[in-house]
């Protein structure tokens, strides 16, 4: 085998593997795959994004449930999630027309969150707010990316 066509085959390899790690690997497996970040593959920029979505909401879970969740710091998700919608995918092919349209619903819940608490609406209210939020991850997921949607369900706090 020459080196370009084995050049070529780890390349292919790896890329593969990028897709079967973010977008099928059971939530089991999350953690054991964030070790590769350095060397093993090149996560996507949208990728990246999305881990640290997925991290953001996962902390803010608590607070949500509480009632305690602040305009601010849904303000600092708009303005950190946001990118989301120029970030560069892992297989951009396999990006369908409808993605723009999930992300623009994903920004207008979370702005739907940030204006309910400054309506300072009921603590349920505000719950069907961020558990919006988080449908609209699982939406967008059920068209392009499988993998992650059970630990996302976990995100929502029952009423
Ligand atoms: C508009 C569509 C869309 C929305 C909305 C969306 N995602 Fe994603 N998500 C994707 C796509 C596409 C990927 C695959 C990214 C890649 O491999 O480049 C992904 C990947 C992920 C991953 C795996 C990242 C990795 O390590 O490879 C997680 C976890 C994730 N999303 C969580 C979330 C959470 C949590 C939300 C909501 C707070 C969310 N997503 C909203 C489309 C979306």
């Amino acid at each position: 085998m020459n080196t370009n066509r084995k050049a070529w085959l780890t390349g292919l390899f790896l890329w593969s593997l990028a897709l079967v790690v973010g977008c099928q690997a059971p939530a089991e497996e999350e953690a054991a795959m964030e070790v590769p970040r350095s060397g093993l593959y090149q996560a996507s920029e949208l990728a990246l994004t999305m881990r640290d979505m997925a991290k953001d909401m996962e902390t803010l879970r608590a607070k949500a449930d509480e009632g305690t969740l602040t305009v601010e710091e849904v303000e600092a998700l708009m303005q950190t999630h946001q990118t989301m919608a120029t970030d560069a995918p892992t297989k951009p092919s396999d990006i369908k027309p409808s993605f723009a349209g999930y992300s623009e619903a994903y920004l207008d819940q979370l702005e739907e969150l940030r204006a309910s608490i400054e309506r300072q609406d009921s603590r349920e209210e505000r719950l069907t707010a961020f558990n919006a939020a988080i449908g609209t991850c699982v939406a967008c997921h059920q068209e392009h990316c499988p993998g992650p949607i059970s630990r996302i369900q976990k995100i929502k706090v029952q009423p």
